[in-house]
């Protein structure tokens, strides 16, 4: 669907920057709208980049609600604004984390009943149960734990479904997430809203300001590079702990699917990530991170495992593929290396925010 008028929150974001960016190159003519508070850290070499692609920067807040209507009228929302971070609220008060996620989503919401508009919400695989992946049968083949099992409650050899029960606790951040979706699904159902949802996986690529609790695999590259330490934790620290990951342009690919198509889009709640093809270790990432790079970390220790941590996650995207056709495209390898030469290229700029 050719949109005139795009809003995209959390625009200066990691996943908000390129979607906005996107859709702006591959629709000259529409109005593409980035909303941020340029709360994250690195966000804020975002805005010149959006201004010079022709999108729009709004400095805003997603839990005010004029903030969000400031932006005006648009056909169609991307939800990207977020604290992202599944280990935020522990041990320090969760106001910031459930008022941007779901206050935020709320205001999303009324500006799209009010003035029209579809959704398409980045979830995250997080809304799933902590304690249902950690009970996942794994055990360690060489440098990864793979599963024991050919299959179990809505899990595979393909990874993580949609089917996965969903009792359980699942920490603030995916609780967020989950509120959020059951929010949408009563505004489709009551008012109407055309909406999509993406429980995501690991998303990388460049722009991603990797930090130790978001961002893994950036982090990983930028410490390979710009030095500074990284650890293993959790688990006992032996770094087999596995995650898939997605290019951010494959996500691009599939957000345009989705909302070129909202017969069959519109309702969608889909497992969306890099797949099992597209997993890696900690371990096997440090080995690529060196091939890459040449230099060769020692990577400490840290046994600890922290409240939200989990061992395995793969997604299955059996579901979206078989709705929409599409599937990631760029591999393990493109990913690192896209990320690699983002880092080189940028270095004085980057260094800097993401550098110890
Ligand atoms: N990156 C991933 O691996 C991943 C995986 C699953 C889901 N997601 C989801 O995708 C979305 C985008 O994540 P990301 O990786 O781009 O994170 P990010 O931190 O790079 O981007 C989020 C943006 O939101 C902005 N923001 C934070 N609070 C705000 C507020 N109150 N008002 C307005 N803007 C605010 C931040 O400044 C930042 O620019 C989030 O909803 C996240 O939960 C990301």
């Amino acid at each position: 669907m050719a949109y005139r008028k795009i809003l995209v929150t959390g625009g200066a974001g990691f996943v908000g920057s390129h979607l906005a960016l996107n859709w702006k190159r591959e629709f000259p003519s529409a109005e593409v709208v980035a909303l941020d508070n340029l709360k994250r850290r690195g966000s804020e070499l975002a805005v010149p980049r959006l201004r010079a692609g022709g999108v729009t920067f709004l400095h805003g807040d997603v839990r005010m609600r004029d903030d969000v209507d400031a932006a005006g009228p648009a056909d169609l929302i991307v939800e990207c604004s977020a604290e992202p971070s599944v280990h935020a609220g522990y041990g320090q008060s969760p106001d910031y984390l459930v008022n941007t996620n779901l206050t935020g989503l709320i205001n999303c919401l009324e500006h799209a009943r009010r003035t029209g508009g579809d959704l398409l919400f980045l979830s995250s695989s997080r809304v799933y149960p902590i304690a249902g992946l950690r009970a996942l049968p794994l055990v360690r083949e060489g440098d990864r734990l793979v599963l024991a099992e050919s299959n179990g409650p809505g899990w595979s050899a393909a990874g993580i479904a949609e089917t996965f029960p969903l009792t359980g606790a699942r920490s603030l951040y995916g609780a967020t997430k989950l509120a959020a979706e059951l929010l949408i699904e009563e505004y489709r159902a009551m008012y109407g809203l055309r909406a999509a949802i993406d429980r995501c996986g690991v998303i990388a690529g460049p722009w991603q300001m990797g930090k130790v609790d978001q961002g893994f695999v950036a982090l990983w590259m930028v410490r390979h590079l710009f030095g500074g330490a990284l650890s293993y934790s959790g688990f006992g620290g032996d770094g087999v702990q596995v995650r898939d990951i997605l290019h951010i342009d494959d996500l691009f690919a599939l957000a345009m699917l989705q909302t070129a198509d909202w017969a069959r889009s519109d309702g969608a709640v889909f497992n969306v990530g890099g797949g099992a093809g597209n997993s890696v270790s900690l371990r096997e990432l440090t080995r690529h991170c060196a091939e890459l790079t040449g230099r060769r970390l020692d990577i400490g220790c840290d046994a600890v495992t922290r409240p939200a941590d989990i061992p395995y996650y793969v997604s299955d995207n059996s579901a979206v593929t078989q709705a929409t056709g599409w599937q990631p495209q760029r591999g393990i390898d493109t990913i690192l290396r896209d990320i690699h030469d983002w880092l080189i290229a940028g270095r004085a700029q980057l260094e800097p925010i993401l550098g110890l």
